[in-house]
């Protein structure tokens, strides 16, 4: 697996580091207050399992599945819901979390079907942004990295369901999805 990594981007200290910084910050925003935490599966998992450790408040945690029809490397704005939240989110704090944001067509449309079921706020977070490959304008919160436009694994992301458990954030070797 490791093989097929051209450049490790980001290390797993370094995640950490940026992790434990956002985690401080959301804790410090968010103190006094409830907060449900929604994980966008499944790439945000993993961000969200070290991310909800870093924060020191109580959090509900949700997760939603959600899946783009069309091409498998790019997301098409169709978005179809796999698994919907377990809990109301009617008049609370809602903190999505996405491993990264490219285009944004799958949280513009999580944001305008989540807006609808009425929190009383709602704000962003992931790991890395995209800026460059964006769609449609979204405003995210709190971001981790900024990235260039790099096909990357790790940490959460996948290419064709695999690379998901590197420890790292990497960018992939042309030969392999080429
Ligand atoms: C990836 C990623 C984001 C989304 C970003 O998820 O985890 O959720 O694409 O792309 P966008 O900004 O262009 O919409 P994907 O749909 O591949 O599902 P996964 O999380 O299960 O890998
Ligand atoms: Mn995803
Ligand atoms: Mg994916």
């Amino acid at each position: 697996m490791r093989d097929d990594v051209k450049e490790v981007l980001f290390s797993e200290e370094k995640i950490k580091e940026k992790v434990c910084e956002l985690g401080k910050i959301i804790t410090k925003d968010y103190v006094g207050k409830d907060l449900i935490v929604i994980g966008v599966l499944k790439g945000a998992n993993i961000f969200l399992s070290d991310l909800i450790r870093n924060i020191d408040i109580p959090v509900t945690v949700d997760f939603i599945d959600v899946s783009s029809y069309g091409a498998s490397t790019e997301s098409s704005g169709v978005v179809k819901i796999n698994k919907d939240l377990d809990f109301s989110i009617e008049n609370k704090n809602i903190l999505i979390i996405e491993d990264i944001i490219d285009t944004g067509l799958t949280l513009k449309y999580l944001l305008k079907n989540l807006k609808s079921r009425k929190p009383k706020s709602m704000k962003i977070c992931t790991l890395l942004d995209k800026p460059e490959r964006r769609k449609v304008d979204i405003k995210v919160d709190y971001i981790g990295f900024k990235i260039p436009d790099e096909f990357i694994v790790g940490y959460g992301i996948d290419y064709a369901e695999k690379y998901r458990n590197l420890p790292f954030v990497g960018s992939l070797k042309e030969e392999v999805y080429s």
